[in-house]
This record gives C-alpha cells, sequence and structure tokens, in this order.
C-alpha cells in the first residue's frame, strides 16, 4: 500500500488516542480516573439543545452556504462587537467544523510548500502536523528564560524568509498561560510591520482566573483594510462545553474568507446546519454557564496546584486560565511517554506526555474533572513515584502493592 509522504509525516493525535484507550479500559471495568481530557463535564447550554432539537424534528436539514448559515454569521458578528469591540461584515467571516477546521483551512489558504509557521512552545498537539498537512513547516519557539512566556525578541529570531504566519493560542494549551498585554501588543504590531498572518486562537479566552480579562487583540492591530493579515479564531466547543457539536470560527480579510470559503466548499460543504442552529442559541442564550465553568476551573486549579505542591521534586508554574496544569516531572522520569504509560499501567491515570506538545519531562492534567478525580489522580500519580510511598494502594476493593523502585 502506497501512502502519501504528507500522511506518514502526521502522527495521531495524542488527546484522542488517550480517550479511546481510557474508555476502552473503563469498558473493562478498570478503576480509571481521566487527567488526560480537554473538555468540560458540564453540560451544552439548554438554548443550544432545545434549539438543536427543534431544528432536528422540523425535518427541514438542508444544505447552507460552505461558510455558514446567515443566522451564524450574525451570531458570530454579534459576539466579536461584545468581545473586541469591533464590527466585521459578514463576508469577513467563516463558521466551521470546530476552531480546528477553522485554523486548517486558513493554513490551507495561506501557505504554500517549504513555508514556516511560528508559534509559542509548547504548543496545542495538532499545530505542527496542520502545518505539515499543508506542506509547510512548523517551528516552535521556546522562551530563552525557561518560562511558559515567551517574548517577542524570542520570536523575532526565528523569523527568516519563509516566514509567513505566526500562530498564537492564550491562555495556552496545554500549559494555561496567559501571555502579557505587552506581548500581545508587540506581537500584533510586528506581524503588521514584517506582512506576516498572525492566527489568534482565542479558543480558552473567557477561561481566565484570578481575575484577569481576555486580551483583545484588534486593540493593538493599525491595519484594519482589507490587507489586514490577523485572523482570529473561536469557536464554542470549550466555554458552552459543547465539544462535541464541532463549531468554530474565523474572522479575517475577505479576500482570505473568500479562499478558505472556496478550500472549506470543496471539503466538507460547511459544518452541519443543526449544530450552527444550536450554537447561535449558545452564543445568544443565557451566558450564565460560562461563567459557572470559569469559576469551577479555577476552583479546580487551585486543588490541583495544591495537591502538586505537596510533591517533592514535581516543578508547576500555576496556570492563568484554560483547562490544563503542565507540571514538571523529570525528577522522578525525564521520559513523559515512558512516565505517562507507567502511570496509567500502574495506577490507572489518564495523562499526557509533554512530549506531545513539544516538551518532555512534564506531563499535561485536565482540571476538567471532579475535585474526587484531581485529589484521587494526583494521590495516585504520588504513590506510583514517591519512593517513601507506603508499600500498598487500595482502589476501590482492589491492592496495590508497589513492587516498584
Ligand atoms: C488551542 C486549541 N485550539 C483549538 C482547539 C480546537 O477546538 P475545536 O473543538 O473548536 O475544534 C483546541 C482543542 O483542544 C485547542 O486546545
Amino acid at each position: 500500500m502506497s501512502i502519501s509522504q504528507i500522511a506518514r509525516s502526521i502522527s495521531a493525535s495524542a488527546t484522542l488516542r488517550l480517550n479511546q484507550t481510557a474508555a476502552l479500559l473503563r469498558e473493562k471495568g478498570e478503576p480509571v480516573i481521566h487527567l488526560g481530557g480537554g473538555e468540560p463535564k458540564s453540560k451544552a447550554p439548554i438554548d443550544a439543545l432545545v434549539a438543536g432539537a427543534a431544528l432536528l424534528n422540523s425535518g427541514e436539514v438542508r444544505y447552507a452556504p460552505a461558510d455558514g448559515t446567515r443566522d451564524m454569521k450574525r451570531a458570530i458578528i454579534r459576539y466579536t462587537e461584545e468581545w473586541y469591540g469591533r464590527r466585521v461584515e459578514p463576508e469577513n467571516v467563516i463558521a466551521s467544523s470546530g476552531a480546528k477546521q477553522a485554523i486548517m483551512v486558513c493554513l490551507q489558504a495561506i501557505l504554500n510548500p517549504q513555508e514556516e509557521v511560528i508559534f509559542p512552545a509548547p504548543y496545542w498537539v495538532s499545530y505542527p502536523e496542520m502545518v505539515k498537512l499543508c506542506g509547510g513547516h512548523p517551528v516552535p519557539v521556546f522562551a530563552e528564560d525557561g518560562t511558559f512566556y515567551p517574548r517577542l525578541q524570542d520570536i523575532e529570531e526565528k523569523v527568516g524568509s519563509y516566514t509567513k504566519a505566526v500562530m498564537i493560542n492564550c491562555p495556552n494549551n496545554p500549559t494555561g498561560a496567559m501571555y502579557s498585554e505587552q506581548f500581545m501588543a508587540d506581537i500584533v504590531e510586528f506581524c503588521e510591520k514584517r506582512g506576516l498572518w498572525l492566527i489568534v486562537d482565542d479558543i480558552y479566552h473567557r477561561l481566565l482566573f484570578d481575575g484577569r480579562k481576555p486580551i483583545n487583540c484588534y486593540k493593538y492591530a493599525k491595519d484594519f483594510s482589507d490587507n489586514s493579515r490577523l485572523v482570529l479564531v473561536n469557536g464554542v466547543s470549550k466555554a458552552y462545553a459543547m465539544t462535541g457539536f464541532r463549531i468554530g470560527w474565523a474572522i479575517g480579510n475577505k479576500q482570505l474568507l473568500e479562499a478558505m470559503c472556496n478550500i472549506q466548499g470543496h471539503q466538507t460543504s460547511g459544518p452541519s446546519v443543526m449544530l450552527q442552529h444550536a450554537a447561535v442559541a449558545a452564543i445568544n442564550g443565557v451566558q450564565s454557564g460560562v461563567e459557572s465553568l470559569r469559576m469551577t476551573l479555577e476552583n479546580n486549579r487551585n486543588v490541583m496546584v495544591e495537591a502538586l505542591r505537596a510533591f517533592d521534586g514535581v516543578k508547576i508554574s500555576p496556570p492563568d486560565g484554560a483547562f490544563y496544569c503542565f507540571p514538571d516531572f523529570s525528577a522522578y522520569q525525564k521520559d513523559s511517554t515512558k512516565l505517562a504509560q507507567f502511570l496509567l499501567d500502574r495506577v490507572r491515570v489518564v495523562t499526557v506526555p509533554g512530549k506531545e506538545f513539544g516538551l518532555d519531562g512534564h506531563l499535561r492534567l485536565s482540571t476538567c474533572g471532579t475535585i474526587k478525580d484531581i485529589t484521587e489522580g494526583i494521590e495516585r500519580i504520588k504513590w506510583a513515584l514517591d519512593p517513601n510511598s507506603p508499600n500498598e494502594l487500595y482502589l476501590g476493593d482492589r491492592k496495590l502493592v508497589r513492587d516498584w523502585t
């Protein structure tokens, strides 16, 4: 069988693979704690459920414009005005099957073979693979000072003649780091000056802690013409707990959007109209669920950080937002893939190896679960790794014996 070079260069999504492993183990009755997931446990907003069901019941579920229904575009325009203070036209907007597809279609519309896309590391697992799928080269950038907060200079040093775009996700998956207003201002100005595309992935922008406010990239833009290379990506998956609805969007200049619409038209003919209908209702409906999710995540973050701080040798940079902690376990095991497998095998805790996000020695731990999941999950990890742990641990009525060093 002959598989294309591009297909061979792409790895499976580690997070989706882990979800499957956890589901299989659970089906077998194993007492799995899933700290690997990237989705809230809360239900989708009732407005979304009612609207989606109503359209389904009508039986009138048809093809729609490839770049989104009129109502969906109106809702995105209103959302953009409310959250970014910017009025855009329907021609500046595309609705896609998740923020993921919006980013993918954008990259397909702007990248030529060999061109480079720069993004801060650690990064969301899909960024490098998406760039590679478009024939481009991913260029991850680490902060020189070893933190999760890069400076403009760190990015600037990687810019060369092949650089086409910079991609920024804030707060960040997997670190939860929220970059400073100054960093965002610098990057917007820098990309405008250098004629680079800037893709701002704002999927977690409302899930911030400690009183932080979302950063509005448009605040720092000077070019609002049809030449603007600023692309804003967002969606309903995270803030509205609607991961399975697969609705996201992008906002950009009209020429780019026309190209993205053409591409998406041939790929999928646009996202499902039923799910767009539900997403419109979520965006325009009662918003209290978003704040309640945000508060739950902040509380879960506090519990997780405290539990990890009681763990000798583990280094933690407290997340500023989003769903994740990204502690450094390298004092115990430098190979994060081995460590994640060990924890799954021995104590049935699912974690995601930091290597998948570009930084080995770390694990991504999700704060989306219950407080019980978090405290018991970290307790199990501590028991498995800390040589001073008692010899035995009970998972329900199953006795585990620590027969490793
Ligand atoms: C940084 C980042 N961007 C985009 C997405 C994709 O969101 P969606 O479910 O809307 O495709 C995710 C999902 O995990 C993410 O973490």
